[in-house]
């Protein structure tokens, strides 16, 4: 499969970045909500925003929130279901943590893709914590 990855949001189609978004149930919980201008202004609000597609169609997305010297948080990769297992997830990392090597990163995964994410050099963090505006099965009592 011939992917290209693109950095920045010139050119992102909001609705399709919403349809995806719909699909894979991501951006908190804007996604499932599709509240595609919520999307537009924290996608362009990102240190680092990096697109995937394949012949024209936007196939995958990731975003890295920055200070840009020492922090990161990687956010929101998805990839459409037809498109997985053939290395697009890891290309849109692999894309969004070029050029930031030098921060450190943070991230969450979905439930079933911690391995996903062990592959790409993350460990587990033995005291994060976290606080969210709703109710998360992520979080413990
Ligand atoms: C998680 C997700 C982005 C992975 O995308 P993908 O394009 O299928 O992943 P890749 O094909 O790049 O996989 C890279 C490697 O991770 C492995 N991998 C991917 N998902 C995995 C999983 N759930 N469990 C175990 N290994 C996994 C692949 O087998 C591959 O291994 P390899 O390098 O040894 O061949 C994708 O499944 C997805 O969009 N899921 C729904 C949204 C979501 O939950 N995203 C995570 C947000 S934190």
């Amino acid at each position: 499969m011939s992917v290209q990855y693109k950095t920045g949001t010139d050119g992102i189609d909001w609705e399709a970045l919403g349809d995806l978004y719909e699909e894979v149930g991501l951006v908190a919980q804007f996604g499932k909500k599709r509240d595609v201008g919520v999307i537009k202004d924290a996608f362009q609000n990102s240190w680092k925003v990096v697109t995937a597609w394949k012949e024209g169609k936007l196939v995958g997305a990731g975003r890295l929130i920055s200070d840009g010297l020492c922090y990161g948080t990687v956010y929101d990769v998805g990839v459409l279901e037809a498109c997985r297992g053939a290395g697009v997830g890891k290309g849109i990392m692999e894309a969004l943590l070029k050029g930031n090597e030098h921060l450190l990163i943070y991230l969450t995964s979905t439930f079933g893709n911690e391995a996903f994410y062990k592959k790409l050099g993350f460990k587990k963090h033995k005291t994060a914590y976290a606080k969210y505006p709703h109710v998360s099965e992520y979080l413990e009592q």
